[in-house]
């Protein structure tokens, strides 16, 4: 293997484009066929044929000799380690790197920027986020001069498997998950994706590129699906409503707020449709009012096909760096409007109860069901916007109720309506 850097051989006009491959599983297998497949449309479209100059898995390859022959290095290892210390060196080597790892982004992001700017090469990260769905070249290209008020997303496509079955079936929790592994749509070990750590990795580096603020994993409050029922989802259709875990970013009282949770929708809202393991990021900015994305969330060849794109834009000129992160304060508190279910004994003035310790606490009532069973009642409520904390308050002054039988449960609702 030749040891020149990406910029001796840029200026080789028509030499082969050389690509570093770590890892060769699920992606990198599919990106090593799709690369082979497409190498002479994109030799003709940019003047440089890419070709696979070296492979790294944990019995083949060494990544020093891989970095020495590579203008670029794909990333699709996963982890944290060795991961962070690999493409740190091939960024300080002055090669670009094209990473699918959200997870690496969203704990040391900052570092990797900053080593690509100094050494004035590009990170390309579009397959870390939505798979397929092109939401960070959007977000960095063509809404650059857009004043980004909140990306909303699905962005976690397990998640939204085993909520549209249970939906659509009437399945637990439970259920619709092992459905999930059996089909490939869920790992044997689910927990980032269920946990919503997943996702909160993605909106970090969402909100990174939507604020320009440095935004870690660690700064992202997650909440999964895993205490889901099939009752929450069987009440709230009949108040119109369906359940989706959402990832959300948004300007608020001069700083940013970037969660993750589950939340109910109304039927016209953009994410409300989006269904199965689909994706979908939608952005909101003064200037363009609304867009949403959407597409397949994960899968090799899907996953492969983001990767090329960004392979394909290194070669040809750069689009320009992140530029350094800036000073933004996370607001910790911030009003939502909530779902609540809450099972009681069937006695007289319970509602009126429930009612009151919400009113205290300043939490108002939007939309109600009762329903009566046996000797125990059910209370189902939507709230009006409140702050997180006062409602999460007035649950636990709620929960030591002597009559209420289990912990009330609460998820969010997004309660905008779009026409
Ligand atoms: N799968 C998807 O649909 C998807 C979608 C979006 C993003 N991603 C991201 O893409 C990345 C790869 O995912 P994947 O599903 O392709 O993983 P995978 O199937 O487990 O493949 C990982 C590959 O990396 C190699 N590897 C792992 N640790 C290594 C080490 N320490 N040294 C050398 N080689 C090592 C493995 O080697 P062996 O072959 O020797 O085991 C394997 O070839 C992850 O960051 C993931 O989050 C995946």
């Amino acid at each position: 293997m030749s040891s020149t850097s990406p910029g001796e051989s840029r200026g080789r006009e028509g030499a082969p484009f050389r690509v570093g491959l770590l890892g060769r599983g699920t992606v990198g297998g599919a990106f090593y066929d799709l690369l082979g497949e497409r190498a002479e449309a994109i030799a003709a479209a940019t003047g440089r044929r890419p070709e696979i100059s070296g492979v790294l898995r944990r019995d083949e390859g060494d990544f020093d000799e891989i970095l020495a022959g590579s203008d670029l290095i794909v990333e699709v290892m996963g982890g944290i380690d060795p991961t962070d210390d690999y493409v740190l060196r091939a960024l300080e080597a002055g090669r670009h790197v094209v990473t699918a790892n959200k997870q690496l982004l969203s704990q040391h992001g900052e570092r990797l920027y900053a080593a690509a700017a100094a050494a004035d090469v590009q990170l390309g990260f579009e397959a870390a986020v939505a798979g397929v769905v092109p939401a960070i070249r959007v977000i960095r290209e063509s809404l650059a001069a857009a004043h980004i008020e909140r990306v909303h997303g699905i962005v976690n496509g397990t998640t939204n498997f085993i909520l549209t079955a249970m939906a659509r079936t009437g399945a637990g929790y439970d259920e619709a998950l092992a459905e999930a592994q059996r089909l490939g749509f869920a790992e044997a070990d689910p927990t980032e994706d269920v946990t919503g750590k997943d996702a909160a990795a993605k909106m970090a580096i969402l909100a990174r590129l939507a604020f320009g603020a440095a935004v870690s994993l660690d700064d992202v409050p997650y909440e999964g699906i895993e205490h889901v029922t099939a009752d929450d989802i069987a009440y709230a259709r009949e108040l119109g409503l369906s359940l989706k875990l959402i990832g959300s970013a948004e300007r608020i009282d001069g700083g940013i707020a970037v969660r993750v949770y589950p939340a109910f929708l109304y039927g016209g809202h953009p994410l409300a449709s989006v269904s199965g393991s689909f994706n979908a990021v939608t952005v909101e900015s003064p200037a363009i009012t609304e867009i949403t994305l959407s597409g397949p969330g994960a899968g090799g060849s899907q996953t492969a096909s983001a990767v090329l794109g960004d392979v394909v834009s290194a070669i040809t000129p750069p689009a320009g760096q992140l530029p350094p992160a800036i000073d933004l304060p996370v607001v910790p508190d911030v009003a939502s409007a909530f779902y609540l279910h809450v099972e009681v004994a069937d006695q007289p003035g319970v509602l009126a109860q429930v009612a009151e310790i919400l009113g205290l606490q300043g939490v108002s009532i939007k939309s109600v069901v009762q329903r009566g069973i046996g000797d125990d009642a059910r209370l189902v409520m939507v709230m009006h916007p409140v702050l997180e904390s006062r409602f999460r308050a007035a649950v636990d002054m709620i929960e030591r109720l002597d009559y209420v039988r289990a912990r009330p449960r609460a998820i969010h609702v997004i309660d905008e309506v779009f026409e």
